[in-house]
């Protein structure tokens, strides 16, 4: 079913025709096999959106808003008045991008491709929507390390682009908030009350919708993601009564600006993104966290990119989602080297229910719902496949009446299309007493919490296996459930999601993607309704998986290094999460996959984060924004592409353009053919001002390599040192399409690490 999901998201790529709708974590689903294709527009005679880019007017650079704005309509075809038909104005924008969204027919932009000053429009793509113990796993406590230095993240604003937020949820309370800062200038379309020191913006974005709509979640989603980056401290937050906890966000203090683009039945629609994008920078935001995506596209043809491009140029930190399309290679979304792409990891905590079968064997596996009252004697175990039948291997909607399944156990199968909790319904339905749900082979060793309807558990495809072979084995096989609630500990945590998307980066393979990871699964944060009916409290709180929730942790986290480090640009941030990330689990051992099989670099990017570490890294890899033009030359964009994205003229022939692996990226992905590739690269001494590191690398397996110096001397802060590196190809094959190694500066204080990759042409 991930598969499918790709192949959907490529869809949408390619055809704005194909307004599908993809919420892999809506509240009554929270799965990611939820997929779910529906057209968006119901008016089958409006006209589509297109996201225009035009030069600025010459002579005037000011961004007066009535002087672009004439400018912008003056490119429209001109309606009658008297007319109802609708505006075509959608948007006008005047910070990440210099054009506008207008609703146009083919025609009208065929007749405004031969005006002056036009340079190119495009359809805009639909895109998709991609903790009590999360803090303490990544080393964040009160009073000590980074949230102490960084006051819990006071004085930063988040911008959360999502499905908006339940304001009065007591996640968004201000308790020890201060006011925000000075510079902001956002809004609250709520009304007054709804608003605080904590949540100091709420803005919709609804197709250009002039008038103020409350940015209500209509999906949790929003609340969810808002809440996992800056939630402040709640006592008592629970889902089924497991987890109990404390739910904080990651930075408890900073403060909150939703910028509702997305809604549970729409999407997200690249004009309304681009336009939120577009307002933050105005408003005042530090940091934004999208937790959203549409796969991999031309970075000049891609909203997200396009935004977070105008947002880094004004010192915005931009973090993404890298997507739910794994276990495959080459299925990233969000993935410029300006945007922090954010893979999705596993915690230590499982909501454990242990399937027991008749010959004694226990396979554990998780569920959030945890009944008390279920009386864990055997029942007769049936595999809902036994028949032959796909549909009904996966517990389809009504391929369950030929089967007796009354009060037995009922093993079906992941994936298929079908809901995990839907799945749970149909065995409900069906009589059956318990299921068992086992992960398919890509799932491997991810499993993932839900809400099921019935006693259940999700056991992983290892498990599933040796359930099956028992069925196999016994004229009357038996089975139960025992359910065991919360469980921390589990040396194998973190690794990587089955669905975290994959490296390498399509667009820009010469860039190693995802950067980091960060806890994606079984993520409990705020919501908006109580997913247990029982819960009279506004204190709801839910428990869901995706990249989408990795994403905010890490937003969160780049608040708390900008509240502890005011001056670092939004590439010195990404560094320092970069370069000091975990590559071991807590068992000691390099982070694993899905399979329990040491993760590539594909799926880890730099590693896991570590918060602690990242406030204190020694030294950073800075880039400015400028330093991004040769590059955009390099990949062989032509001058007006590289003008959408800069938002300048640019002549790629009096550039110096440079290699994708050239920018001054904090790790390494070289695309290898038989010649000898030299790079440098320049560090900047954010840590004691007199410090010498030497070189510790592992040279990836089938190449040569070459660093210069091999030892950096600092004598001042901020001072900066240029190292080169040589990869040296080698004769024969070692088998593999990639190898891996790293390039590591260590000081008896620091260590500055750049995972490298290796891609054989
Ligand atoms: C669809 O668009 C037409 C023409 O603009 C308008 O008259 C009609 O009310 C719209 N219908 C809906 C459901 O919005
Ligand atoms: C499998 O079961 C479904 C639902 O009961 C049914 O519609 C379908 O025809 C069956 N397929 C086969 C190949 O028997
Ligand atoms: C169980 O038996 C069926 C048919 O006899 C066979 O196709 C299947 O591979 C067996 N499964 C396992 C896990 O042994
Ligand atoms: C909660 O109630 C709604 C509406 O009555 C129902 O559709 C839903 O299935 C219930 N959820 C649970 C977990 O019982
Ligand atoms: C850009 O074009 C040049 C010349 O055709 C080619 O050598 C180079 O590989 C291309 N770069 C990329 C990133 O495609
Ligand atoms: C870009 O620079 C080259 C070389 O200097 C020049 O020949 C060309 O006319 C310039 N292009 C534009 C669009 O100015
Ligand atoms: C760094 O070392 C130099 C020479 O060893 C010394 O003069 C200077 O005071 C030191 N600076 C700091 C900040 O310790």
């Amino acid at each position: 079913m991930e598969n499918k999901c790709g192949v959907l998201l490529k869809m949408v790529v390619i055809s704005f025709l194909s307004l599908f709708f993809m919420l892999h974590l809506s509240p009554t689903m929270a799965q990611e096999e939820s997929l779910k294709t529906i057209e968006i527009d119901e008016n089958q005679s409006s006209l589509p959106t297109y996201i225009v880019h035009v030069k600025r007017p010459e002579g005037r650079i000011t961004l007066q808003s009535e002087e672009l704005d004439s400018w912008y309509e003056s490119f429209l075809p001109s309606t009658s008045e008297s007319s109802n038909e609708q505006p075509r104005m959608v948007y006008s924008f005047r910070n990440v991008v210099t054009g506008f969204a207008a609703k146009l027919t083919e025609e009208e932009v065929k007749a405004m491709e031969k005006m002056d000053g036009f340079i190119s429009a495009r359809p805009e793509r639909i895109l998709s929507l991609h903790t009590t113990h999360t803090p303490a796993f990544l080393g964040l406590h009160q009073g000590l390390g980074v949230w102490k230095d960084s006051n819990l993240g006071k004085g930063a604003i988040i911008g959360v682009l999502d499905t908006g937020i339940l304001p009065d949820h007591p996640s968004f309370s201000d308790e020890g908030v201060p006011s925000p800062p000075a510079k902001w200038k956002g809004k609250c379309e709520f009304n007054a009350a709804a608003c605080n020191n904590k949540l100091i913006g709420a803005r919709s974005f609804q197709n250009g919708r002039k008038v103020a709509i409350p940015p209500f979640d209509d999906a949790g989603h929003g609340t969810h993601t808002a809440s996992t980056a800056a939630g402040n401290f709640v006592k008592g937050a629970n889902v089924f009564g497991s987890a109990n906890g404390i739910a904080v966000g990651m930075a408890p203090f900073a403060h909150l600006a939703i910028y509702k683009v997305c809604s549970a039945g729409g999407g997200c629609a690249e004009s309304d993104i681009l336009a939120a994008m577009d307002t933050a920078v105005e408003d005042g935001v530090d940091v934004l966290s999208l937790s959203l995506g549409g796969g991999s596209s031309p970075f000049h043809a891609d909203g997200i990119a396009l935004g977070a491009f105008g947002a880094i140029q004004k010192g915005i930190f931009v973090s993404c989602s890298a997507g739910n399309g794994g276990p495959f290679y080459g299925s990233l979304s969000n993935e410029a080297p300006w945007i922090l792409t954010v893979g999705a990891s596993t915690i230590d905590r499982s909501f454990r229910a242990t399937a027991k079968l008749g010959n004694g064997d226990q396979y554990d596996g998780e569920s959030l719902l945890q009944p008390k009252d279920f009386d864990s004697t055997l029942l007769p175990l049936v595999y809902a496949g036994a028949n032959g039948n796909m549909s009904s291997a996966f517990c389809a909607p009504g391929s369950l009446n030929d089967i007796d399944v009354r009060r037995k156990v009922v093993l079906c199968k992941r994936g298929g299309g079908i809901g995990r909790t839907e799945k749970g319904q149909v065995v409900a339905l069906a009589g059956g007493a318990a299921m068992i749900l086992m992960d398919l082979e890509i799932n491997g060793f991810t499993t993932s919490a839900d809400p099921h309807v019935l006693p259940a558990t999700l056991v992983n495809y290892a498990a599933g296996l040796k359930i099956l072979a028992y069925i196999n084995s016994t004229s009357a096989p038996t089975a139960t459930i025992l359910f065991k609630g919360t469980v921390i500990g589990g040396s194998s945590a973190p690794s990587v999601a089955s669905f975290s998307s994959r490296g390498p980066s399509e667009e820009s393979p010469g860039i190693l993607k995802p950067d980091i990871i960060g806890p994606g699964v079984n993520i409990l944060a705020a919501w908006p309704v109580p997913v247990d009916n029982n819960t009279y409290s506004k204190s709801t709180f839910n428990v869901i998986s995706g990249t989408s929730m990795s994403c905010p942790h890490l937003s969160g986290i780049a608040a708390l290094l900008k509240s502890s480090h005011p001056s670092w640009s939004p590439a010195a941030i990404k560094s320092a999460i970069m370069t000091t990330a975990d590559v071991l689990n807590l068992g000691g051992k390099p982070i694993f996959d899905q399979r329990l099989l040491p993760a590539d670099i594909f799926a880890t990017g730099a590693g896991h984060v570590n918060p602690t570490k990242a406030n204190n890294p020694g030294l950073v890899y800075d880039t400015k924004p400028e330093d991004y033009i040769p590059y955009l030359c390099g990949l062989n964009y032509t001058d007006i592409q590289v003008e959408l994205i800069v938002q300048r003229a640019v002549n790629c022939s009096q550039v110096e353009i440079i290699a994708e692996a050239e920018l001054n990226y904090p790790s390494f992905s070289i695309v290898l053919g038989s010649s000898t590739q030299d790079y440098t690269r320049t560090v900047t001494n954010v840590g004691l001002a007199n410090s010498t590191y030497t070189l510790d690398l592992l040279v990836p397996q089938g190449i040569g390599m070459s660093v210069n110096p091999n030892k950096l001397t600092f004598t001042k802060a901020n001072q900066k040192v240029t190292y080169s590196v040589e990869f040296i190809p080698q004769s024969g094959s070692i088998g593999k399409p990639f190898s891996q190694g790293y390039l590591r500066w260590v000081s008896d204080r620091y260590s500055v690490t750049s995972p490298i990759t290796i891609i054989f042409k």
